[in-house]
């Protein structure tokens, strides 16, 4: 009784200490709406705040997003049910285990948002998975990249990668872009 206790938590409590705020939601929603991405990869649905400020950014894409708490996704589900949002496909699972499985299902990636599991060595791994569905147009958000010096350093050897031809560090959010033949560049935003 007591570890069932424990292992409670208020949606209200997820809803303040997981999901994106308000202002970034906003920024999410302003990316997918300017670049208009056709498919959208999100890692780390909790009660499906960040994919609805991304879907409704472009109602014509096809969102991809996973969680790993059933009971948490069954919330986010419902929230899209309730907003009459129809283009988010939800799948349950850890992302070590069905990450490389739902990346079959993609030739290439538009748009991706890592939002989980904020912890440098599985951050990479994720990164350098999906980075074989990137294309030149292709443009990665990370949230909380300065959440710890683990994710700093993540951030840091992401920026790094050949691969990236352009970073924008929002503090909050780092943002990576991918066009072949610029001049490698990094900018701190203030938003
Ligand atoms: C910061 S929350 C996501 C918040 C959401 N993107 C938003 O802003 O509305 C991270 C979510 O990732 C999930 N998560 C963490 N590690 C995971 C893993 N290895 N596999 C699947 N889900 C994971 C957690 O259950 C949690 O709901």
């Amino acid at each position: 009784m007591e570890n069932e206790q424990a292992n409670k938590r208020k949606v209200s409590t997820i809803a303040k200490r997981t999901s994106i705020a308000p202002r970034y939601g906003k920024l999410l929603f302003r990316f997918v709406n300017y670049f208009q991405p056709n498919n959208i990869l999100e890692l780390g649905t909790s009660l499906g705040i960040s994919t609805l400020y991304q879907a409704a950014g472009n109602l014509n894409a096809s969102v991809t997003t996973i969680e790993g708490c059933p009971n948490i996704a069954k919330i986010a589900e419902s929230n899209f049910e309730a907003l009459n949002i129809e283009n988010i496909s939800l799948h349950v699972g850890n992302f070590d285990e069905c990450l490389s499985v739902i990346l079959k299902d993609f030739e290439k990636l538009d748009y991706v948002f890592i939002d989980g599991n904020h912890q440098m060595e599985a951050t990479l791994r994720y990164f350098e998975l999906i980075l074989e569905k990137v294309h030149d147009g292709s443009i990665f958000v990370f949230d909380d990249i300065h959440w710890s010096s683990d994710m700093s350093n993540a951030w840091k050897s992401i920026i790094n990668n050949k691969q990236v031809s352009l970073s924008l560090d929002f503090y909050q959010l780092g943002v990576i872009f991918f066009r072949k033949g610029q001049a490698k560049e990094h900018f701190k935003l203030w938003y």
